[in-house]
């Protein structure tokens, strides 16, 4: 399957909703590995543009530089967060180049494109056209747009309107075509709504340099949307030659019914650039619905109920959290404390309060006791032959259910109840330790079996644990793995945990905190 992320605009630094998105591909795309599915991760950059174009020109210097100079902020961002993409979508990238010219060539060819002069009002300053929607209510166009003058232009546009019935359809019949439902609901709203209108994808060059060429007119580049969204598929080999050093295009995207690829993208911009623009051309280009990607529609990162943003000062970086924090904490944070689909406020004081409580104190806590129990009391040998009593026969139900209720979750894309399903087996355990204290049954030793049993059912609920955990923290599940002295757990799938992955008499090894407590000081 192909899991792609949106690039990310190069106009600015990486926030804590770009770091939010690229994780979550990043913990999907895990999961569908141990699911036993094949899986590739496409994430990557979006260089082109008149925001990249007038911010390079602030700063004096080409927008090819700029644009690569912002490139590696992300690059080494994704890197520090453990984001293991297997594509990397770069828009200035010649094979993307010519894969955009060679679709707006096949486009014109098909009667899909044509060339028209467009009169409107103007805004020098913000170097946009304006339409009455812009003006206020004594119906003209205020200062914030500065100078505003009439202009025609001639440009190249996209028959959106020919799919748009098309559309329509297909996205009533296809249920899963926008993931969650009430994102599918907004997109057929907006097609009620919105016009038959067609699609301006060029820019004349006096007024945008920075974009691809339009082939056949080269007075104009191509609008950066429509470039942009054309990645998903340069990428994953669209047209590429045998030797362009890209993914086999027709097994990524596949015609045969399996799974086709899942684009999570923001709230922002499902209507128009993904639900409409890119379905339509794709259509134009000759897809068939069987091979129409997903959309999975994720909600955004608020501060205080706030709208993230520059002016508002309010923008986190990524980067310095996670030096402050640690890697782990963020990760966990960002796929455990938001319901896919939905907002959520970002707060820094619940990021280490989840991870203080649920990793540093229960997970860790009992990763602690099993393993040093096991290596105090039973020279790290874990015994396995002892019969069940309904103890036991209880925190076995509990680990089946918690990992069918974080398979159903994961499932549905949802990765906060996939970790309390996780949780609640951690909970189990913690309580099941408390009520039989092995540390009482060690120091009698007509005990000693009792104590074997209850160590043993520890350790084996933490190498399924260590497992289910692993596409989420991939790191501290693989300290884990060497902990139990079962670096191989990590290669087994899900449909491979069965009980009784610990086997009689094999050694653990040594505990080390996996998850030390984060500590913060008093501010003076
Ligand atoms: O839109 N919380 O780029 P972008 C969660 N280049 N997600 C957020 C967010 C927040 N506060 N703010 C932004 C673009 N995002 C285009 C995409 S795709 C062919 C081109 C998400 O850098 C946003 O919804 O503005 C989008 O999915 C991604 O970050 C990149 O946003
Ligand atoms: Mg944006």
């Amino acid at each position: 399957m192909l899991i792609t992320t949106a690039i990310d605009y190069t106009n600015g630094a990486p926030h804590i909703g770009h770091a939010y998105e690229k994780v979550l591909a990043d913990v999907l795309a895990r999961y569908q590995r141990l699911c036993g599915h094949e899986c590739y991760f496409l994430t990557g950059v979006d260089q082109h543009g008149q925001k990249v174009q007038q911010t390079a020109e602030k700063e004096g210097i080409h927008p090819a530089t700029f644009a690569k100079k912002k490139t590696r902020l992300f690059l080494n961002l994704w890197k520090k967060l453990g984001v293991d993409y297997d594509g990397w979508a770069e828009t200035t990238d010649d094979r993307h180049k010519a894969c955009v010219q060679r679709i707006l060539s096949d486009l014109k060819d098909k009667g899909e494109l044509y060339k028209k002069g467009y009169q409107g009002h103007y805004s020098v300053r913000q170097e946009q056209f304006l339409t009455d929607r812009d003006r206020d209510e004594s119906g003209n166009f205020g200062p914030e747009w500065g100078e505003v003058v009439e202009i025609e232009e001639e440009n190249w546009y996209f028959r959106l309107s020919a799919h748009s019935a098309w559309l329509k359809d297909f996205i009533t019949q296809q249920e899963d075509s926008v993931i969650p439902s009430f994102r599918r609901n907004e997109l057929l709203g907006a097609l009620e709504r919105s016009g038959d209108q067609d699609l301006c994808i060029s820019r004349p060059k006096e007024r945008l340099r920075w974009g691809i060429e339009i082939p056949f007119d080269t007075g104009f580049v191509t609008y950066v949307w429509f470039d942009a969204l054309i990645n998903y598929a340069s990428f994953a080999g669209y047209l590429a030659a045998d030797s362009a050093g890209l993914p086999d295009f027709g097994k990524l995207w596949p015609a045969d019914g399996s799974p086709t690829p899942l684009h999570i993208i923001g709230k922002d911009i499902l209507v128009p650039a993904h639900g409409i623009y890119w379905l339509c051309m794709l259509h134009a280009m000759g897809f068939p619905d069987s091979q129409m990607p997903r959309l999975l529609v994720h909600g955004w990162w608020n501060i205080k109920g706030e709208k993230m943003s520059k002016s508002l000062g309010n923008v986190v970086d990524p980067d310095q959290l996670a030096d402050r924090f640690g890697v782990d904490a963020v990760r966990y944070y960002l796929v455990r404390d938001i319901v896919t689909g939905r907002d959520s406020d970002f707060d820094p004081e619940r990021l280490v309060m989840l991870y203080n409580q649920e990793l540093a104190n229960e997970l860790g806590n009992l990763c602690n006791r099993a393993l040093n129990m096991t290596a105090r009391f039973c020279y790290g040998i874990c015994r396995t032959s002892h019969e069940a009593t309904s103890a036991e026969l209880a925190l076995r139900e509990s680990l089946e259910s918690s990992t069918a209720a974080y398979r159903s979750a994961m499932d549905a894309w949802d990765t906060a109840a996939a970790l309390k399903a996780i949780n609640a087996h951690v909970t189990h355990c913690n309580a099941y330790t408390e009520q039989n204290k092995p540390w009482e049954l060690a120091k009698d030793e007509a005990k000693k079996a009792d104590l074997e049993r209850v160590l043993a059912h520890l350790v084996e609920s933490l190498a399924h644990l260590t497992v289910l955990l692993s596409p989420i923290l991939p790191e501290p599940a693989t300290r884990l793995a060497h902990q139990l002295r079962r670096e191989d757990l990590l290669q087994l799938k899900l449909g491979e945990l069965y009980w009784g992955l610990i086997g009689d008499g094999h050694e653990t090894g040594k505990p080390k905190p996996v998850f030390p407590k984060i500590v913060i000081e008093e501010e003076a």
